[in-house]
């Protein structure tokens, strides 16, 4: 008897895989840094940051504070960046959970020198700039990283540790110019900080696709999402990286989400099946009836056009996605029972055709299956 409507099964051979074949493309003092956002990509936050962090992974990055939070509730010791805004309500807070922050409005730098000056202890808060070079979305102006800077290291309590800055077009196209464009913006800060006194920081820019393809990213830090979790950014990273004539570098997926079969029943010849009568039946229809929905981030789009695995056989689904349900077509599947495992995501349905089917990326299809479904590490 099974324990569990739905599952995710997470596999800690195909992450610490993963982090072994990304850390060898990274020099030895470069810090490997892998980004566990949205639920380490939906992989579940704790139990992946923990199998990746012994896998070798040096510091981990989260979107907002609340993650961070988590992860030290739950014993994680090594340094974490948060890459998302922190509200000024938060500063001093993220200062108590001793987290790297990623600053690019001096609203926060004031903000953060009050708190300074109210705090008895010795531990400094450590900064990292966020440079503007082409993205638009965070970001100080490389003209103006020297008077922020400034403004940051003339706060007893604070400290420059870092410059970052976050590609825009790298995984989307096999014609890097843009992207190296960045790069020399973000070398220019760099520069212009050296110039004014400050050499002591850290350069990060590199996401799963710079790390994949180009060591001059990786900087003294590799900020790694998706390949981590064992799926290539784009198939433009992958076309790219076979253009530059480099082989020998393979990534396992790590997420199979399950289900089980929650009723069988015949539907006769010309039965509709499901809301909207969307689906009608050519033959006399075994149907199976899984009990996940759009609810549990199986994507409604997926009505009538994807299959999901049972005993080894595809079974096509049948009608539209509902909240909590799916019907699938077993008739073509022998000594089907009441309880057998289906598998909606994984092995040989993988998140690039789930994408594919729901006009999406990878990135979305793990991230959006339901935090409150059970990630079980095997
Ligand atoms: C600032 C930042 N760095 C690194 C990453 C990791 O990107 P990827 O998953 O492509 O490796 C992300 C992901 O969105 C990000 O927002």
């Amino acid at each position: 008897m099974k324990e569990q409507l739905s599952w995710v099964e997470i596999s800690k051979k195909s992450l610490s895989h993963n982090v072994s074949a990304l850390k060898e493309r990274l020099s030895n003092d470069c810090l490997f840094c892998p980004c566990v956002k949205a639920n380490a990509y939906g992989h579940g936050l704790v139990e992946t940051s923990k199998i990746l962090l012994d896998a070798g992974a040096d510091w981990l990055s989260v979107n907002a504070l609340y993650e961070a939070e988590i992860l030290r509730e739950a014993g994680v010791t090594a340094p974490i960046y948060v890459m998302g805004y922190t509200l000024l309500n938060d500063l001093e807070k993220a200062w108590n959970l001793d987290v790297r922050l990623v600053v690019y409005d001096l609203e926060t730098v004031v903000k953060l020198g009050e708190i300074a000056r109210s705090r008895s202890g010795d531990e400094s808060l450590k900064l990292h700039l966020k440079v503007e070079t082409g993205n638009n979305r965070q970001g100080v102006e490389v003209e103006d990283v020297v008077s922020f800077a400034e403004e940051i290291t003339k706060v007893e309590g604070l400290e420059l540790e870092g410059i970052a800055t976050h590609f825009a077009n790298i995984e989307d196209t096999t014609d890097h110019t843009y992207a190296f464009k960045q790069v020399d913006r973000f070398k220019e800060a760099a520069n212009l900080l050296r110039e004014a006194g400050f050499d002591n920081f850290i350069m990060h820019c590199a996401n799963s696709a710079a790390t994949i393809l180009y060591p001059e990213t990786h900087f003294d830090m590799a900020r790694v999402g998706i390949a981590a979790y064992g799926m290539w950014p784009s198939p433009e990273t992958r076309v790219t990286y076979q253009n530059l004539n480099k082989n020998g570098f393979s990534l396992k997926p790590a997420f199979v989400w399950k289900s089980v079969v929650a009723q069988i029943k015949t539907a006769p010849k010309d039965s509709a099946i499901g809301y909207g009568c969307s689906y009608k039946t050519t033959r006399d229809t075994r149907v199976a009836i899984i009990p996940i929905g759009y609810y549990d981030g199986y994507d409604r789009h997926l009505s009538n056009s994807s299959y999901v695995l049972i005993r080894g056989h595809r079974a096509k689904l049948l009608g539209r996605v509902c909240m909590n349900i799916i019907m699938v077509d077993v008739t073509d599947i022998p000594d089907i029972e009441l309880e057998d495992e289906v598998t909606l995501l994984g092995d040989e349905i993988t998140a690039e055709m789930f994408a594919g089917w729901i006009g999406t990326i990878n990135y979305e299809v793990t991230t959006r299956v339901n935090e409150r479904i059970p990630r079980v590490v095997v």
